[in-house]
Formats: C-alpha cells, sequence, structure tokens
C-alpha cells in the first residue's frame, strides 16, 4: 500500500463504525454475555466459534483463526485490501473522504483505468444483451444449450455473443461517444490493416467475461461456435487485463474457497463454468497459460489447499506436472485430482453428473502420489536398466518429502514397485544428499512433546497480552519478571512491543488495534487473545502462573547460554568459569523450584 489514510480519518470512521452491525449483515450472531457467537463466514462450520466482542471492537473465529477489527472483517468478507476496507465502510457511512494531491501520472492512469473498465462494462452488457434479447445471439443460446449451460448460468456468468458482423459493437460504442482510440486500446477493436477505420475483434463467437477477484470485467475470451481456428480467442494485455494475475471465476468462487479450505484449479473457461453449474463452486481456471506463482499466491489468500483437475490426456498431465512444481514453490498443500474417464471436467460432469465429480474430487491424491505415478507412467519398469531409470528419476520426489514417516511409507512403496530394496534406495538418497534421518525413530512422540509446550507458553503469552490491555500497569511487573524478547512467540514479541511503547509514552495501548504495522497474523492473534476464555480461575492466580511459565522458559534460555559459557572458560582454563557456573546454578535453582510450584 503506497498510500495511507490519515489517521484521524480512520479513527473516525472506527468510532462511527459499530462491528456488530456491520458483521450482522453477513452472519447471524447470538449475544452470549459480553460477546456475540456464530458460524464462521470464512470456513465452513455447524457449530458457532466465531465471535464478536463489541467493546472492543474485535472478531476472532475459533475454529480457522480469522481475527481482527473492523476494517479486516470487511476486507475478508468482500475481498479487498484493508485500504479499501476502510474506504468502503466511510462510504458506507457517509464519511467523505481526504482529500489527496495525485500526480498526473497517477491522474492519467486513474483516468485511463476507469475509461477502460467503462468500455468493458459496456461490452458484457452489449454481448450479454445479443445473446438473450436479439437474433443474433440465437446460435450462441442454442450452443450454450447444447453444452447443458442453463439460462441461469448463463446470466451469472454474464455469458454473451458477438454478432456475425464487423462492426456491430463498433458502431453502437460510438454512438455512445466511446472514441476510436479507447475502443483499439480496449482490444474489442482492432485497426484495419488497409485504410481507416477499425474493426471488432470478436465475431460471431461465444463470449465469456474474465473478471478479476472483484468481479470487475478485465477481457474476453471468445469460442467459436463449432469447430475452426482459433477455437478461443482472447483480449489482448492491457492495463486490465494481466494475464499471469487472472484467475477466471475467482469472483464467485473465493468465499467458497475459504468454506471449502481448498480451491480446484481446472484449465478451462467451459470447464469452471460446468463444474459451477453443477454446484461446486470452489474452482476457477487459469487462462489458458500455465500456472503462476502469482496465482498460486492469490489462492493461497482464501484456502491452504490447492487441487489440480486438469485435462485427462498427455497434455493435461503434463500441464499438472509443471502446476505442481509451480505450487511447490509456495507453502501450497497440493493435491491432484485423476478424472478416470472423459477428456475435461466439462465432459466429466455432462457423462457422469455432479455427485460423481464430487466422488472424484474426494479421491484427490497428494502430490507425491501424482509425480511418482506420472514417472511410471512413462517409464518402462521391465528390465532392470529401465527400473533403476525410473528409480533415478523418482529420487528427488522421494527427497523432497519432509515428514519421514510419509517418506519411508512411499520408498517402501516403491521399493515394492520396483523390485529393489528399501535400504538401496534410501543409500540413493543419502548419496544424493538428501537428509534421511533413521526412518525406524519417528519423530512424531517428540514433536507432540515440543508441541504440547509451545501450546502452553503461547497460552500464557495471550493470557498476559490479555492483562495489559484490560489493566496497562501490570507490564512493568511482567517485563521485570520476563524480557519481552525471550517470548519464543514472535506475534506476541511483536504485539508486547507495541503495547509497550503505547504505555511508555502514556498513550492509550488500545490504539495499537488500529496500528497497519501490526500485520495480519499479529492481528489475529491479539484478537484471540482478546475474546479467548480465560476460565474460571481468579485472574491474579491465573497471572501468576502464565508469569511462572514464561519466566520458566526464559530461564532455561539463559542457563543455557551461561552454562556453555562456563563450560568454554574452563577449557580454555580461564577462572571466571567460576561466576558463569554459579549463575548458571542459581539459574537452575530458580528453574527447579518454578517447576516445584507448578507441580
Ligand atoms: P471447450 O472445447 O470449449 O470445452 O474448451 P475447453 O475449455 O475444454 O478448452 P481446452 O481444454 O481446449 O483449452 C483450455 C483453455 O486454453 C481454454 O479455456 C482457453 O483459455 C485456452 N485455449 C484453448 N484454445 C485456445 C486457442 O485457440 N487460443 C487461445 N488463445 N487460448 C486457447
Ligand atoms: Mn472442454
Amino acid at each position: 500500500m503506497a498510500i495511507w489514510l490519515p489517521e484521524e480519518f480512520v479513527e473516525r470512521v472506527r468510532s462511527e463504525s459499530d462491528i456488530v452491525s456491520v458483521v450482522s449483515t453477513y452472519v447471524q450472531l447470538k449475544r452470549r454475555g459480553n460477546r456475540y457467537w456464530g458460524c464462521c463466514p470464512f470456513h465452513q462450520e455447524d457449530t458457532p466459534s466465531f465471535s464478536v466482542k463489541p467493546d472492543d471492537g474485535f472478531f476472532y473465529c475459533f475454529g480457522c483463526h480469522a481475527g481482527g477489527n473492523i476494517f479486516k472483517f470487511i476486507s475478508l468478507i468482500e475481498n479487498v485490501s484493508y485500504y479499501d476496507a476502510i474506504v468502503l465502510q466511510a462510504e458506507r457511512l457517509n464519511i467523505p473522504l481526504p482529500e489527496r494531491e495525485k500526480s498526473p501520472q497517477e491522474l492519467a492512469r486513474e483516468k485511463k483505468v476507469s475509461e477502460l473498465r467503462e468500455v468493458h462494462e459496456m461490452a458484457v452488457n452489449f454481448f450479454h444483451n445479443c445473446l438473450v434479447m436479439t437474433n443474433y445471439g440465437v446460435a450462441g443460446l442454442e450452443y450454450f444449450h447444447r453444452r447443458g449451460i442453463d439460462d441461469e448460468t448463463i446470466k451469472e456468468f454474464k455469458l454473451g455473443f458477438a454478432p456475425d458482423a464487423w462492426d456491430k459493437l463498433s458502431s453502437a460504442f460510438a454512438k455512445r461517444n466511446i472514441s476510436n482510440s479507447l475502443l483499439l486500446e480496449s482490444g474489442l477493436a482492432v485497426k484495419r490493416q488497409q485504410g481507416n477505420g477499425e474493426y471488432d475483434r470478436f465475431r460471431n463467437r461465444v463470449m465469456i467475461p474474465i473478471m478479476d477477484e472483484r468481479g470487475r470485467v478485465c477481457g474476453f475470451g471468445g469460442r467459436i461456435i463449432g469447430e475452426g481456428q482459433p477455437k478461443y480467442l482472447n483480449s489482448p494485455e492491457t492495463v486490465l487485463f494481466n494475464k499471469r494475475r487472472l484467475l477466471f471465476g475467482l469472483d464467485k468462487a473465493h468465499r467458497y474457497i475459504s468454506q471449502a479450505g481448498f480451491s480446484v484449479v481446472v484449465e478451462g473457461y467451459m470447464d469452471v463454468i460446468s463444474v459451477v453449474a453443477a454446484g461446486i463452486r470452489n474452482v476457477v481456471a487459469s487462462l489458458g497459460t500455465a500456472f503462476t506463482v502469482e496465482q498460486c499466491k492469490k489462492l493461497l489468500r482464501y484456502a491452504p489447499a490447492i487441487y489440480f483437475c486438469y485435462d485427462s490426456d498427455n497434455a493435461g498431465q503434463e500441464a499438472i506436472a509443471r502446476a505442481v512444481t509451480i505450487a511447490a514453490e509456495t507453502n501450497a498443500e497440493v493435491k491432484v485430482v485423476q478424472l478416470p474417464d472423459g477428456k475435461d471436467p466439462d465432459e466429466f460432469i455432462q457423462k457422469h453428473g455432479a455427485e460423481e465429480f464430487k466422488k472424484v474430487i474426494a479421491k484427490a491424491v497428494p502430490v507425491v502420489e501424482f509425480q511418482l505415478k506420472h514417472i511410471i507412467s512413462h517409464s518402462d519398469i521391465n528390465g532392470l536398466e529401465g527400473r533403476l531409470r525410473t528409480l533415478t528419476e523418482m529420487l528427488p520426489v522421494l527427497g523432497g518429502i519432509k515428514n519421514t514417516a510419509e517418506r519411508s511409507a512411499y520408498v517402501s512403496k516403491v521399493a515394492q514397485l520396483l523390485s529393489v530394496s528399501e535400504n538401496d534406495i534410501l543409500a540413493e538418497l543419502t548419496k544424493k544428499g538428501h537428509a534421511v534421518v533413521n526412518m525406524q525413530k519417528t519423530a512424531k512422540d517428540v514433536r507432540k512433546a515440543v508441541r504440547k509446550v509451545e501450546n502452553a507458553t503461547n497460552r500464557s503469552g495471550r493470557v498476559i497480552i490479555r492483562m495489559i490491555w484490560e489493566e496497562p500497569a501490570v507490564i512493568d511487573h511482567f517485563v521485570s519478571m520476563v524480557p519481552i524478547e525471550s517470548l519464543p512467540n514472535e506475534l506476541h514479541r511483536q504485539i508486547l512491543n507495541e503495547l509497550a511503547d503505547k504505555y511508555t509514552k502514556g498513550e492509550t495501548v488500545k490504539d495499537i488495534i488500529n496500528l497497519p504495522q501490526l500485520g495480519e497474523e499479529a492481528m489475529a492473534e491479539l484478537s484471540r487473545a482478546l475474546v479467548e476464555d480465560l476460565g474460571e480461575e481468579d485472574n491474579s492466580i491465573l497471572y501468576e502462573a502464565c508469569v511462572r511459565q514464561l519466566r520458566r522458559h526464559y530461564l532455561a534460555g539463559q542457563y543455557e547460554v551461561h552454562s556453555m559459557a562456563a563450560d568454554n572458560l574452563y577449557r580454555q582454563g580461564d577462572e571466571k568459569y567460576h561466576d558463569e557456573l554459579a549463575l548458571s546454578q542459581k539459574i537452575k535453582h530458580e528453574m527447579d523450584e518454578l517447576q516445584g510450584v507448578n507441580e
């Protein structure tokens, strides 16, 4: 965000907003004590774990951990930036936006963008009306119906038809005072090679508008009716139309992606339309080009998992292999949906219906399984040589599996399949530098224990944040016991540093809820701290227990430092090791005492 709104303005919008009534327009809330509860709009659930605290102006979901102030809520539910959420809310409240000087370039660009948006908006309506209201559109309507696309879907996607003529759109738009240059720039018209003037780019094609994630038209894909070349004609790249970033259908899918916890990526426009028409709504397509990291990151904003469901032909499978490599650059949880028959999702649904397609999606396989199968599918594993070559191709896939237990399971599968010994595969992996830890000893138990301690310290951190929020003076005592920098949770360090900063400056600590620099995750964690149930315990007892927990963690770190220093000094023959040793003993002693209290 290059520009930021003045603080007084943001504060005014916030103070005039009522978080409960804003949230209530999207979620049914019930009051319980000083909080409201409802079913979270950001993930699928039947029992309410989404809560709003009106006095502090926060929401938090215990299920999916979404949380923050009113602007965060609006930005998530309306799918806009934090900045735009503030502007949107100001507009709803009729609070005038602050004036700001803009550079001539900025003004020119804004003008261009808004002109292009307008022309595209006009074009969507033009094509749509041609399809549903004029004789020109009959062939198009027949085409869609033949492909099983009903009128409701046509309306939802604003599908259209470009008449079979050279200048229907150009002349209609000229009459409405759209300049030739704007028409050319939008890509809706093309300059004549000879002579003056221009002609319509899209002719005798069914038209599929391509919207950005907020539902604004950015370009078109036009499909020929029946056979012919090119099958699809797309808008050229413009300021609005960037194929690397756009995902077809995302405007309609994003809320369903959040709810389902995963997105389904298909190859074609018609696949998205068909799948959505069949009632499966968390689906998008990349625009006829390879799946990009930008598109991947965009999808991850809504859900951590991405399922690829491409055409079942060779080209489709190769495209998946490339897409999963792209997705591997992010932390996406990738699965692959394999169509048992039918060329693409559209054909499959036309043949077998929605329920079967849902079953196929539910059978999506983890990416490793897909990659291994994909390698097998083009390998000859009959001879020894072929098997070894196949194994060599599989090693990077196996070595890339981070989870030890999972890796050993795949190693044994591959060993069986290729009739080689597991030990040989492990030896190869080690040779290739893939860190292979002792397969027998799963790290599961260790991880479990670590997580338990982590959970306890994290909760203590949140309790402390909550208490300082309610009673800022508590911070003096807390930092005397536990230096903020020693807290294991980075978000807690961030939040407490901001709280401490406000407190020392004598400012209202609660203002940190509006700090943009706090960041999304810290904001959610803060919200969590503020709405989390503290239990029945007396507050001062709870506080002491949490301080003890965090201090013990701090002391453990200190003990490590000083006992190591003592060790080093001793080995260097430095007498000062006595001091370090005494210090570490003292720390150890206090740790033992704290331990005793806790047990
Ligand atoms: P239908 O045959 O209508 O079902 O098309 P499809 O959606 O199954 O498309 P297909 O699998 O053939 O291609 C996938 C995507 O690639 C399409 O949705 C288009 O975005 C893109 N595409 C396909 N053919 C062309 C073409 O001729 N030109 C361009 N620019 N893009 C194409
Ligand atoms: Mn198709």
